[in-house]
């Protein structure tokens, strides 16, 4: 037979996360730190819209780029939260999701030989998609508090770069850039003639009075800027799969073809969610995000404890201890602690070159389960 996708088979590890999974199944035992998910429940009225929908017949093809009134709260939405000016019509997509939004930016931006750069640790997908589109992913390794190092970034542009990506609050480290530093970015955005791709999927999760600043709200900026979102975090709807990219028009118009011939649209009642969503007031979300807060500290304070060194994350609802105190690796600490213990942790060598001596835990885990695998936790490293 003849060879099949090399690209599939030689350069995409089947996900190191639900091989995680596959260890854990069938054991009642098991407390997951490894989901990327909210625990809380969709809120109501998203769900009714979407069964309202279905109920009215709306199960045919939807427009390719969205439902026209789902756009227009989109527009609202950037220009309240964002302060993004946009024109619904020209400027936004709907995606299967933020990670559909992620490949539509690649086919959009990039050619062959093209070098995109990106802190490192970061999110697994953005490694991934590189070989898929052709584009050379250049790492630049975070500092010690997780903070992007300017210095190296600036080093690793050539003139084959072309973007670069952030994802602030981020996923795995829990880090959020400061406005000082969105400043110095877009500076080497401006300075190198570069795009920008902003993945804003944690844009509400941050802490601490941290505020949410988005780059492509800078007159200058939004012609270069790709910001990417998704309703999955926000309002714990990662099943809902969709997702929006704001961009100048040429780049959606360009999207809007690649969305055609792979996907031609996303579902089209579960949109009537969304704009269902969009209207919503989020204070309904304050509650949650105090929740959130406690499970950080909680996370932070117990492996601090513990021994790990831990960074104190500012947003998202992750945080990244390195394991080296305890003369292992992440992927040996992550086999261990889930057949000696029963705790599911993601090992750190999935997101990137610079974090093998890492894990990845999530606390998006309701807080009494959370305190019984640290617990256990503590347990575990005091046997060592
Ligand atoms: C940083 C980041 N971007 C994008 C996504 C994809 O989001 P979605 O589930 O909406 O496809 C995720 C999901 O975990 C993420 O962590």
């Amino acid at each position: 037979m003849k060879e099949l996708s090399r690209i599939l088979k030689e350069k995409t590890p089947k996900s190191k996360i639900r091989e995680l999974f596959d260890l854990a199944a069938g054991r009642s035992d098991v407390i997951s730190l490894g989901i990327g998910q909210p625990d809380f429940a969709t809120p109501e009225p998203i769900i009714n819209a979407n069964k309202a929908a279905l109920d009215k017949n709306i199960t045919h093809y939807a427009p390719t780029r969205g439902v026209p009134e789902l756009l227009q709260q989109i527009e609202r939405k950037l220009r309240n939260f964002n302060h993004i000016e946009t024109n619904w019509n020209e400027n936004i997509i709907v995606s299967n999701g933020g990670s559909q939004a992620l490949s539509l930016t690649f086919a959009s931006l990039f050619n062959p030989g093209d070098e995109l750069i990106v802190n490192s640790p970061n999110f697994i997908s953005y490694f991934y998609l590189g070989p898929f589109y052709g584009v050379e992913v250049r790492e630049i390794e975070r500092k010690d508090d997780f903070g992007p190092d300017f210095e190296q970034m600036r080093a690793a542009i050539t003139d084959k770069t072309k973007a670069i990506l952030i994802n602030s609050p981020n996923n795995p480290t829990g880090y959020a850039m400061s406005r000082k530093e969105l400043e110095e970015l877009m500076q080497i955005v401006l300075e190198h003639d570069l795009y920008l791709i902003s993945d804003e999927v944690y844009e509400n999760y941050l802490y601490d009075g941290m505020e949410f600043f988005s780059p492509a709200s800078r007159e200058e900026m939004f012609e270069r800027t790709i910001t990417l979102n998704a309703m999955s975090k926000l309002y714990s709807a990662t099943g809902f799969r969709l997702g929006y990219a704001v961009a100048r028009a040429e780049i959606i118009d360009l999207m809007e073809k690649y969305h055609q011939y792979t996907v031609a649209g996303t579902n089209h009642a579960a949109q009537y969610g969304f704009i269902e969503a969009l209207k919503m007031d989020n204070t309904f979300f304050d509650e949650i995000l105090a929740t959130f807060k406690e499970r950080r500290d909680t996370a932070h304070n117990r492996l601090e404890q513990m021994g790990f060194e831990v960074v104190k994350p500012k947003g998202a609802f992750y945080i990244m201890p390195s394991v080296q105190n305890f003369n292992m690796t992440g992927q040996e600490f992550s086999e261990r602690v889930m057949k000696d213990i029963g705790v599911a942790i993601v090992p750190g060598h999935v997101f990137g070159s610079y974090s093998a001596d890492k894990l990845r835990i999530s606390y998006a885990t309701e807080i009494g389960k959370l305190k019984e695998a640290m617990d256990r936790l503590e347990k575990f490293v005091s046997s060592l």
